[in-house]
């Protein structure tokens, strides 16, 4: 039996080819951007702004399960936005994604 994902509060943002593997890229929205990072075939996606001081997530670089902001190093947990090394010290919000065939869904409302 087949089972129809519910695509509610999904927006098509991006190509699986436009997310290499071990890489992370910024993709915009409506109001502002996200950032959409490859870990081996799986895709996840978190807020592109920084916390600590705006600096954009979808230039850092990706380490493991981890991005790297590019001003001042913080990290943050791209499976769920957390926090992981300094100087941030509030996490951003992470995003459910999707993929079917080569087309990335992010759920951006909940
Ligand atoms: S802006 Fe990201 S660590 Fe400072």
């Amino acid at each position: 039996m087949s089972v129809t994902k519910d695509l509610t509060g999904f927006v098509k943002l991006a190509k699986t080819g436009d997310v290499p593997a071990g890489t992370v890229r910024t993709f915009d929205i409506e109001d502002g951007s996200v950032a959409i990072c490859n870990v081996d075939g799986a895709f996840y996606a978190i807020d592109n702004v920084c916390t600590h001081d705006d600096g954009p997530l979808g230039d850092g670089k990706l380490i493991g399960c981890e991005v790297e902001c590019p001003r001042h190093g913080a990290r943050f947990d791209i499976r769920t936005g957390a926090v992981t090394a300094m100087p941030a010290a509030v996490g951003v919000d992470s995003y459910e994604t999707y993929v079917d065939g080569e087309d990335i869904y992010v759920k951006l409302d909940d």
